[in-house]
């Protein structure tokens, strides 16, 4: 009987994971700027919400600074993916310093709606979470219009000067669910709310929820590869909890995993947040392959294709050196 318990053993490989288009676009523009202009080459945050990447682009001569006022004079600095108030740019512009922008274009459509909306006077109801750079930097566009909603029970104390003028927008990598959620009570309370021209959680954090939503009703742990401060993976073991998974994991490194974790275990989730390079999934199959889990099974729940063109900054100096 043991052999039947030891043969059954399983991995559900969720597909898509990691990187999307904009972390990919991000990272490879540290990459380039630190190639063309050489080291150092300062970053204004973490460019992507990955301690892997952050260290590995460290060690080439990346510096990374909270503030732009920690830059010295003349140098260059990268805007991280998250994207940042109009206010940085400024001071940016103040300390003479080349900029070049790594927002997410995806990030950079929210900025867009939130701008346009405060235009028109409306009071913007930013669904996000308190101090996320994201919703730092959204709400940066708009100060005196955004009006920021954490969760559902946050509802209840949203206050607005019109409610015939109100237009919900959110942060980019939050938890589908819970934003309806979110949306469904804030309508209840201001019927005539406005919905965004177009999905704010981008493409990718919805897939990955999809196919973690396929697989958690038959997964006994899910591990998630991603940092704690990453927010679409965080959401990404709430989601698998809420869909069935028995038990859920954020690790930044395979040897995160906790061996008692794997106690009566048969099928293991697996799955990456946006910002995880692939590698650090590999190490995690192998660990799990180690101790008996060797039947990996790809759960596609959508295909991806889309990719962004590098900051204009950058492409125009590469095409200089070319
Ligand atoms: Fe952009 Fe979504 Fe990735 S907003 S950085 S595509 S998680």
């Amino acid at each position: 009987t043991n052999t039947q318990t030891v043969d059954s053993k399983r991995v559900l490989l969720a597909a898509p994971r990691g990187y999307c288009a904009g972390v990919d676009r991000a990272v490879v523009t540290v990459e380039k700027a630190l190639d063309l202009y050489g080291p150092p080459v300062y970053v204004r945050k973490e460019i992507v919400h990955n301690k892997h990447v952050v260290t590995t682009l460290e060690k080439r001569g990346a510096i990374f600074v909270d503030e732009t006022d920690e830059v010295p004079e003349g140098a260059t600095v990268i805007f991280s993916a998250h994207g940042v108030a109009p206010v940085v740019h400024e001071e940016a512009k103040a300390l003479n310093l080349k900029t070049i922008d790594a927002t997410c274009p995806l990030v950079t459509k929210v900025h867009r709606e939130a701008k346009r909306f405060a235009a028109d006077d409306f009071d913007i109801l930013l669904i996000g979470h308190e101090g996320h750079e994201e919703v730092v930097g959204t709400s940066g566009e708009a100060p005196e219009h955004i009006v920021l909603v954490q969760s559902p029970d946050h509802v209840e104390q949203v206050q607005v000067r019109d409610p015939d003028k109100v237009v919900w927008l959110s942060q980019t990598t939050l938890s589908v669910d819970e934003t309806m959620e979110t949306v469904r009570r804030l309508r209840e309370k201001f019927p005539k709310l406005q919905d965004p021209p177009s999905d704010d959680i981008c493409y990718a954090t919805q897939n990955r929820q999809l196919a973690v939503k396929q697989m958690a009703p038959e997964t006994d742990l899910m591990i998630v590869v991603g940092s704690r401060n990453s927010s679409n993976s965080v959401r990404l073991v709430e989601v698998a909890i809420e869909h069935g998974a028995k038990a859920g994991h954020l690790v930044d490194y395979a040897d995160e995993i906790d061996e008692s974790w794997l106690q009566g275990v048969t099928t293991v989730g697996v799955t990456s947040g946006a910002s995880v390079p692939e590698v650090l999934v590999r190490d995690v199959l192998e660990y799990l392959a180690e101790r008996g889990y060797q039947d990996v099974r790809p759960i596609v729940a959508a295909e991806e294709s889309l990719l962004f063109a590098l900051p204009n900054e950058l492409r125009r100096d590469l095409k200089a050196r070319n």
